[in-house]
């Protein structure tokens, strides 16, 4: 361990001690998401299950609520239900990353965690210079930096970052988000036998090739596998425009379906679909955990999306994770559902309700909280249904018009805005609610919208509204 880095480590802890007790007061404090101890958490990095034990690495600024310089945070699971904050994986302590060790991956070699990062560099006149790091770990705690791997290649502008790497037919691949010198987002596709000399196919996708025009000035956070039989490609792209209920947020986070040529290292594929369609999701990271799952994480926020205006910043923290889902694809669309463990979370017993309500607003006793998990199914709506959250975040569904509206007061000025997407028919809506979160997955998560939310810290009510005749089936949970 270098000196700096000794040094980095003992501010960060310092940080922490100091902040605790701050932290631990703010009413928005979640209780079963991953948040950083204290600072700014961002993307999430690494995750894989290795030797039985599932770990999730963050982007961390500990000392201050903005972006700045990353560390590496770590945290490990047995079960993605409860979580170990483990020591610092990453500081930015040396010349290739003194700007922050930003977003990567990990993957297993010959029984070592190896972990690919981005080395961010900025010189004095703000000038930026990439490097795609690789640090290796024997025990999954303690990582040996090695130091670049990948060079910034011809072509690219130095936003050039995230690598995500992984093994197929005994080669490995590793692909870069990044920005072409002619300032379109692209996503490069490198080759290795060893994991140390890496070979540049191309450009797997990106604007301007498979079928696209302008599709964003960069595209951050790739990732690609296979899933059910197609190849997947996760990205986070900056430079969309808003299109109808489209591309509302600042950047996006979405998917292709396709067929990556591995000879060629061209990805064939079909239109770009938003994972998720609320207001706070982006940068997701999969990993194919042991069972054979394609699991996913996102960070939910957006960047440049009125970060400083959180309320929680005044307890010095912001930002958190998502909660682990698992992917499947049917049909070319993927589905996103809550992991299975998640239902470790409940306690109490649950409580259940047939509904029927017919133009009117309703409670029902024993369904309200903090820290709760929804279930309405076998819905036959006529007209309209509603469910109010915390008395602020508002999910409906409009059968007439086909659509389903998530909405919220803005912690920036009051106003309620909203997201929506077209939905022909709402059959089921799971709603996981944690202190100022709401994940709503619909129709077994065909759809998800995912936001924060600040509702009056003593507010727990849930309320359901229909117009016209709606029927189901209430099923609510306390959560840890
Ligand atoms: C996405 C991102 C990545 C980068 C990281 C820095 O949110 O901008 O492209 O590696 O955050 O924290």
């Amino acid at each position: 361990m270098t000196t700096r880095d000794e040094q980095l480590r003992d501010e960060a802890l310092q940080m922490v001690e100091e902040n605790e007790e701050l932290v631990s007061q703010d009413p928005y404090r979640l209780s079963y998401h991953l948040m950083p101890p204290v600072g700014l958490l961002n993307d999430p990095n690494g995750f894989i299950q290795w030797k039985g034990t599932y770990h999730l690495f963050y982007q961390w600024l500990p000392f201050k609520t903005d972006h700045g310089a990353k560390f590496w945070g770590h945290y490990s699971s047995t079960d993605l239900v409860d979580w170990t904050h483990e020591p610092i994986a990453l500081t930015p302590s040396e010349w290739f990353e003194k700007n922050g060790c930003y977003s990567g991956s990990t993957i297993d070699h010959d029984g070592k965690l190896y972990l690919f990062y981005t080395g961010n560099v900025k010189d004095e006149a703000g000038n930026r210079e990439t490097y795609q790091c690789v640090a290796i770990s024997e025990d999954g705690l303690d990582f040996d930096k090695k130091g670049p791997v990948v060079h910034l290649p011809d072509g690219y502008t130095a936003h050039f970052r995230d690598p995500k790497v992984w093994k197929k037919d005994g080669l490995y691949y590793m692909v870069v988000g990044a920005q072409s010198k002619e300032l379109t987002g692209k996503v490069a596709l490198f080759r290795s036998s060893d994991l140390e000399e890496w070979e540049l196919m191309g450009n797997a996708a990106g604007s301007y090739q498979g079928g696209l025009h302008d599709f964003g000035y960069m595209w951050e956070c790739p990732d690609l596998f296979e899933l059910d039989g197609n190849d997947v490609l996760i990205v986070s792209p900056q430079g969309l425009e808003a299109k109808g209920m489209n591309y509302q947020n600042v950047y996006q986070a979405g998917y292709f379906v396709g067929k990556l040529d591995y000879s060629t290292g061209s990805l064939s594929h079909g239109e770009f679909v938003e994972l998720d369609r609320g207001f706070d999701f982006y940068a997701p990271q999969t990993t194919e955990d042991e069972k054979g799952r394609r699991l996913l994480v996102a960070w939910m926020s957006v960047p440049d999306q009125n970060e400083q205006d959180h309320p929680t910043i005044a307890y010095k923290w912001i930002h958190n994770m998502t909660i682990p889902r698992e992917l499947k694809l049917m049909n070319g669309h993927i589905y996103q559902q809550p992991v299975e463990e998640l239902k470790q979370l409940r306690k109490g017993s649950a409580v259940y309700y047939d509904v029927t309500l017919l133009d009117e607003e309703r409670v029902f006793e024993g369904v309200a909280g903090k820290s709760m998990e929804l279930i309405v199914e076998e819905l036959a709506i006529e007209e309209e249904f509603q469910v109010r959250i915390g008395g602020d975040v508002r999910l409906s569904f409009n059968r007439k018009q086909g659509v389903f509206t998530m909405e919220r007061t803005s912690y920036v000025d009051g106003s309620r805005e909203k997201r929506q997407c077209e939905l022909h028919q709402l059959t089921k809506l799971q709603v996981y609610v944690d202190h100022s979160s709401v994940e709503a997955f619909i129709n077994d998560g065909a759809e998800v919208f995912t936001c924060r939310f600040f509702p009056s810290p003593k507010d727990e009510s849930v309320r359901f509204m229909a117009r016209g005749e709606v029927k189901g089936k209430l099923e609510k949970y306390g959560l840890k």
